[in-house]
């Protein structure tokens, strides 16, 4: 989960790493409140979850309350590469004397973390990295140990900062590696580390990814959560615990096991083409023991979508066999008709491998309305996506 930089302020202050006062704000008035309360300059920042704020018009300097207003008023509303700002920053204005840059990251290729520092810091430092490498120095992290102060300075002076800075930038990556490790980020990132006018330095702008897989440790991260960002079919699937994400087809896919469920939305999107370019609407993994009430709730999930036409359920049984599978799709059906859902999309139905035959058989027998059975995973779905197919 990526944060918002508000919301990176926020982690960063209750780890003690020195931070602007600041404000959010939703409309132009409440930028104006928030100016006044902070008094002087400010300057007001949208916030949003992609990088170019600045250069796309998204970061002004206001010179009291009502040029913050102003300023709020063009920023908010405005589209940045596809974003929405719908909450702006609004921050007190420092003297920078200089722009510095420090990260740390989970690097997957050398698979540990890393810290990094530039003297180089500000709005290009993707320039920097590109063009002049060496200028931004790099020290691996210990993931037991973390980043001791001693290694932290080294990495400071490496960096070239200015030696009267190097101690305090030392202090700040001992805290930034805190908060990295107890709030479970895989990345934490200041730019700029501005040094001020009066010597100190100050972290003017964070980007922190979090972590998901350890949300279950992290009560106090549903709160970053963008409700109006997430999908709702994907939302309500989350919350039945389902591995479903949305896509832009007709056809709907369920599946047992992420690597058939990935090869089906493969063979139906080369289906598709013959039916007027028909592709797949989701992936949605059931996992092994598909038990009829995750088959009906993956069902739901995937009916709920009105872009679907037809849905494939695609099956090869393993441990839990293919009977087990035919007999949760008849229940299924039968409780979503019991919910006042019956299923009104065509389904098409492959099983193969562990008691396919039985599975078959017990589809036969209760003769569901709207579904069909296919042998082959092609013909399945060949005729998913006939079904789904435009003018169908
Ligand atoms: N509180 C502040 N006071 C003075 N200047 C600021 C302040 N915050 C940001 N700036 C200036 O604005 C520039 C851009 O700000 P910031 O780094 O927050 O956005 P950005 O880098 O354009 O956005 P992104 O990080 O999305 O690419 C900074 O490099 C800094 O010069
Ligand atoms: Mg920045």
């Amino acid at each position: 989960m990526d944060l918002l930089e508000h919301q990176a302020q926020e982690l960063f202050a209750k780890h003690g790493v020195p931070v602007s006062r600041s404000r959010v704000a939703t409309t132009p008035d409440e930028a104006r409140t928030a100016a006044a309360e902070l008094g002087g300059r400010v300057v007001v920042k949208a916030q949003v979850r992609t990088g170019g704020r600045g250069k796309a018009g998204g970061v002004r300097l206001a010179d009291g309350p009502d040029a913050a207003r102003e300023v709020a008023a063009a920023i908010l509303g405005m589209d940045i590469k596809g974003h929405t700002v719908r909450k702006v920053l609004v921050a007190e204005a420092s003297e920078i004397v200089d722009e510095y840059y420090v990260s740390l990251l989970l690097d997957r290729s050398s698979r540990a973390f890393l810290a990094l520092a530039s003297a180089q810091g500000g709005v290009d430092i993707e320039q920097v990295a590109a063009e002049t490498p060496d200028a931004l120095a790099r020290r691996q992290v210990d993931p037991a140990g973390g980043i001791g102060w001693e290694s932290a300075l080294r990495l400071a002076t490496e960096a070239a900062l200015p030696a009267d800075v190097r101690g305090d930038v030392a202090d700040l990556l001992v805290r930034l590696w805190a908060m990295f490790r107890e709030e479970d980020a895989t990345l934490v990132e200041i730019n700029p580390l501005a040094r001020l006018a009066d010597g100190t330095v100050r972290a003017l702008d964070g980007k922190v990814t979090l972590d998901d897989n350890a949300r279950f440790r992290q009560a106090g991260h549903p709160r970053f959560v963008d409700v109006s960002a997430t999908d709702p079919l994907e939302a309500a699937a989350a919350e039945r615990h389902l591995n479903y994400v949305k896509l832009d087809g007709e056809v709907g896919v369920i599946g047992n096991g992420a690597g058939l469920v990935m090869s089906t939305l493969d063979v139906v999107a080369r289906a598709g083409e013959q039916y007027g370019g028909v592709k797949p609407a989701n992936f949605l993994d059931i996992g092994g023991g598909a038990s009829a009430e995750v088959m009906a709730n993956g069902l739901e999930i995937i009916l709920g979508d009105p872009a679907v036409r037809s849905v494939l359920v695609n099956v090869f049984g393993g441990i839990t066999a293919c009977d087990a599978v035919a007999n949760g799709i008849v229940q299924a059906v039968g409780l979503l008709t019991s919910r006042g859902e019956p299923i009104t999309k065509p389904l098409v139905v492959r099983l193969d491998g562990n008691n396919a035959a039985e599975g078959r058989r017990i589809l036969a027998q209760a003769a569901l309305g709207g579904v069909r059975t296919e042998d082959t995973m092609d013909g399945a779905a060949r005729l998913a996506a006939a079904l789904a197919g435009k003018g169908a």
